[in-house]
């Protein structure tokens, strides 16, 4: 059973939002451990692809959801100042990091998101990374069902056009060749499946802190949420 009294910050947005790399370097600087729950969809949706099951058989994905062969090596050692360091990512002991955020990887994973036995089946796994000092969690569902006992919950967003442009510029930076408006229409298309899913669609929950992050820059976003953590209440009862 993870331990409760361990705090969560939640951070759940849209895709192309700046939240994995926000959230790794609110994690770094906190030298807390890190959650991508978004690529657990994705590990789902790579290990369906290449055991040829149809991302329609909800049963035999959960099954594979459960017995997901993945780890997460962290490379946070080779952070240089506010700068996100992705993790590398195994499967079957096969590093799969740069497959993880291929275009078509990233529309299975939001096809095999929407099935409630796929999300069960993560659940606890998810929860796991919930390790001391603390933990910062990435996703869409992270404050309002992971983790609904965050102590801090963040919802961040940014205009759709924002979004295509970042994510362009990441996808150019690791040598993959995208149009924006080609991204445009397939992020607004993810995000009406994520936010119109019947489980644990994305929104914001009551209690999240909104920050719109189009524009800001990351340094703006990452000192905001240090600046909200330092100030909740969790941290004053912990330093008590
Ligand atoms: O954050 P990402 O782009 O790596 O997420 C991949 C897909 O998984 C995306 O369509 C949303 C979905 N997802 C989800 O439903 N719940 C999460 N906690 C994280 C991601």
């Amino acid at each position: 059973m993870p331990d409760t009294s361990i705090p969560v910050i939640a951070i759940d947005g849209p895709s192309g939002s700046g939240k994995g790399t926000i959230s790794q370097i609110v994690a770094q600087e906190l030298g807390w451990n890190f959650l991508d729950s978004g690529a657990l969809y994705r590990l789902v949706a790579l290990a369906a692809q290449q055991q040829r099951v149809s991302l329609d058989n909800e049963a035999t994905l959960a099954r594979l959801a459960l017995h997901l062969n993945a780890h997460f090596i962290s490379n946070a050692h080779l952070k240089t100042e506010l700068t996100g360091v992705e993790a590398t990512v195994t499967l079957d002991d096969r590093d799969v990091t740069r497959e993880l955020r291929s275009q078509e990887c990233a529309e299975a994973a939001s096809r095999v998101a929407a099935l409630p036995e796929v999300r069960v089946a993560l659940l606890d796994r998810q929860r796991a990374f919930r390790v001391a000092p603390g933990l910062v969690a990435d996703g869409r569902d992270m404050g309002s069902v992971v983790f609904a006992d965050a102590a801090l919950k963040i919802f961040l967003t940014a205009s759709v056009e924002e979004r295509a442009f970042r994510r362009h510029k990441q996808l150019i930076g690791k040598g993959m060749n995208v149009n924006i408006p080609l991204l445009e229409q397939e992020l607004a298309g993810r995000d009406a499946r994520d936010c119109g899913r019947s489980i644990a669609p994305l929104k914001a929950v009551p209690d999240a802190v909104l920050i719109d992050s189009s524009n800001l820059s990351i340094k703006e976003v990452v000192q905001d949420i240090l600046s909200l953590w330092q100030n909740t209440p969790f941290k004053s009862q912990t330093l008590t």
